[in-house]
């Protein structure tokens, strides 16, 4: 059986692959594997381990016939046409749970650089700008009593809201349902959407791109928001109108905002490289060396229990 592995993930899990003697060929080059190259390798593969940066629609889905299962290195799969790999009879797979405390750790990151101006003292230092202490001197939104908001209160969510309620925040959420274990965790209290963005001080945003949450937070949402609010997404970028949100820091009717992911991934909208309320992250949620382990050894294991006929252990679609 064969597996092609999109880009080099950890050797651990490889290894794992190997020991299974299953066939692997992995894409090598430290970049996006070219489409063609996709094709190529992904028509003879039994299995693909991908990246979230390879979109398989109909089309691709259509040249990988002997495919059975599509392992996704990552949480979310909009990349990845759900719906018609399941007409195909492909298993998806994604790679919930391992990644949670690191991305939560780095939307945390996120919304104390943003409210403590961390970037804009470090720009100082680094440009010799800084003479001395000073009574006025980059003065932030301490995290105490601030009502945070998170706006998707799946895992990561929860996670956040558990670390931000370390700070003493007091947190509200918006979510399709209850979540009762982060109303036990941290307090929180269950709002509607326009209630979270008016009454919060900080938001958090944390929901899977889907044809619903497409620019969720629109101009209309986000003229919502106070004028002291910080907001940070570590999700996906075309959540927010990000258009929209530039218009907000430029115009300095919000404090600040953290951005981990963009909406025309890897391109970044130029007007945010001038901004100095921002925090501009290049897509580091689940960077760490545990998660992105963790990651690879769960999409290899949901490959090897299908090639195997078992169940996947993480799948997002039901194949009859
Ligand atoms: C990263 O963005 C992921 O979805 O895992």
């Amino acid at each position: 059986m064969k597996v092609f592995v999109t880009r080099e993930i950890s050797e651990k899990a490889i290894h794992l692959l190997k020991k299974e003697k299953l066939q692997v060929s992995v894409y090598k080059k430290d970049k996006p594997i070219p489409r063609k190259e996709l094709i190529k390798n992904g028509k003879n593969a039994n299995a693909i381990v991908a990246l979230l940066t390879e979109k398989f629609d109909k089309e691709l889905i259509d040249k990988i016939s002997k495919c059975r299962i599509i392992a996704n290195v990552a949480v979310g799969y909009n990349n990845i046409d759900i719906e018609y790999a399941t007409k195909k009879k492909i298993v998806v797979t994604n790679t919930p749970d391992v990644l949670t405390e690191s991305t939560s750790d780095l939307a945390m990151a996120l919304i104390l650089a943003c409210s403590r101006r961390l970037m804009e003292g470090e720009r100082m230092v680094k440009a010799g700008k800084f003479k001395g202490w000073k009574p006025k001197l980059l003065l932030g939104i301490e995290l105490k009593n601030k009502v945070v908001g998170i706006i998707g209160a799946g895992r990561i969510g929860t996670e956040t809201a558990v670390r931000a309620r370390a700070f003493k925040s007091r947190i509200v959420y918006f979510s399709r349902s209850k979540n009762p274990e982060l109303e036990k965790k941290t307090g929180a209290i269950k709002l509607s959407l326009d209630k979270v963005l008016k009454e919060s001080d900080i938001i958090s945003v944390h929901l899977p791109l889907t044809e619903e949450t497409y620019h969720l937070l629109n101009r209309e949402k986000l003229s919502l928001l106070k004028k002291s609010a910080v907001i940070v997404n570590t999700s996906r970028g075309e959540i927010i109108d990000e258009k929209e949100l530039i218009k907000l820091l430029k115009q300095k009717k919000i404090f600040s905002a953290g951005f981990d992911v963009y909406e025309n991934e890897p391109d970044v909208n130029p007007e945010l490289l001038k901004l100095d309320n921002v925090v501009l992250l290049p897509h580091i949620g689940s960077a760490t060396q545990e998660a992105r382990t963790g990651m690879a050894l769960l999409a290899v294991r949901n490959v090897i229990n299908v090639l195997k006929g078992k169940k996947p252990l993480t799948p997002v679609n039901k194949i009859d």
